[in-house]
């Protein structure tokens, strides 16, 4: 089975490391891994892993004790917009599985809805909305992994929140919270695809996690989201949007999103 293989090849490549948290650095965050890397794999060296075409990803699995924890954090994620099958967008949340994670973390750059965020905000997701318009658990179901109808009433645990908002506020750092919706992107929003995104209820907008957390759930790991606000989305203040204003607002969040993410790592 593909899987066991996937999971076989780590498992030799890492000498048996099984990490108990895994961490998805999103845009601009990649560089969190390298102040920690111990054992490094590159995505296209695993047997069945996608490949990440995105510029600045570097596309690689790093393993590494932080804190006394053991974690695995993927440096690049595979996006539906760069062409991938939904089923190797969410591959890695399933080897992680395997592997014996338990604590699955995602960081994204989005953009802000809610007017009261600022570019280079930080935002726990307490909830999300699939408006991918693909789901990820469609297909036969393997019952190892987790239930054909899972539930999906707190993909994002409280419990983690809590953890993520003590930390924010022992480094004195602003954690705002909100839902979080995935278009599939690659487009930023048309103006009145922000209203809707605002009329649905969300209060940032991106083209990522919401496969992977909830897969993550779905095979029973707790997960904690945290988006970097990059931008307000388009049609909030008239501006035109760019990837380089992304990369510039995640690089801006950089230093306090990395410490977060060390003091979360520390309490989970
Ligand atoms: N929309 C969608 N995805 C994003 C945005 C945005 O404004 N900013 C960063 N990722």
């Amino acid at each position: 089975m593909q899987l066991q293989e996937t999971v076989d090849y780590i498992n030799e490549k890492t000498n048996n490391f099984q990490p108990e948290i895994a961490l998805v650095l999103g845009s601009g965050l990649g560089d969190f891994a390298d102040d920690f890397s111990d054992i490094i794999i590159k995505y296209e060296d695993i047997p069945h892993f996608g490949k990440s075409t995105v510029k600045g990803h570097k596309g690689q699995l790093v393993f590494a004790n932080i804190a006394g924890k053991k974690v695995v954090m993927m440096q690049g994620r595979f996006h539906y917009y760069e062409g991938n099958p939904i089923d190797k967008v969410v591959y890695p949340v399933k080897v992680f599985k395997k592997l014996g994670v338990k604590t699955f973390i995602v960081t994204n750059a989005a953009g802000g809805i809610n007017r009261e965020f600022e570019a280079s905000d930080l935002m726990l997701i307490t909830d999300h909305i699939n408006f991918m318009h693909v789901n990820p658990l469609i297909g036969p179901n393997d019952d190892d992994l987790g239930p054909r109808f899972p539930d999906m009433t707190e993909v994002y645990k409280k419990e983690l929140q809590d953890v993520a908002l003590a930390a924010a506020k022992k480094l004195g750092v602003t954690l705002k919270k909100g839902v979080y919706m995935a278009l599939t992107g690659p487009n930023y929003e048309t103006p009145s695809e922000t209203k809707m995104v605002k009329l649905l209820g969300a209060d940032a907008v991106g083209m990522s996690t919401v496969p992977e957390a909830m897969v993550a759930n779905y095979c029973g790991m707790k997960v904690l989201g945290i988006s970097c606000i990059s931008n307000a989305a388009a049609g909030i203040t008239g501006e035109v949007l760019s990837h380089q204003e992304v990369i510039e607002a995640a690089n801006a969040a950089k230093s306090k999103f990395k410490s977060l993410l060390l003091e979360i790592v520390k309490n989970v």
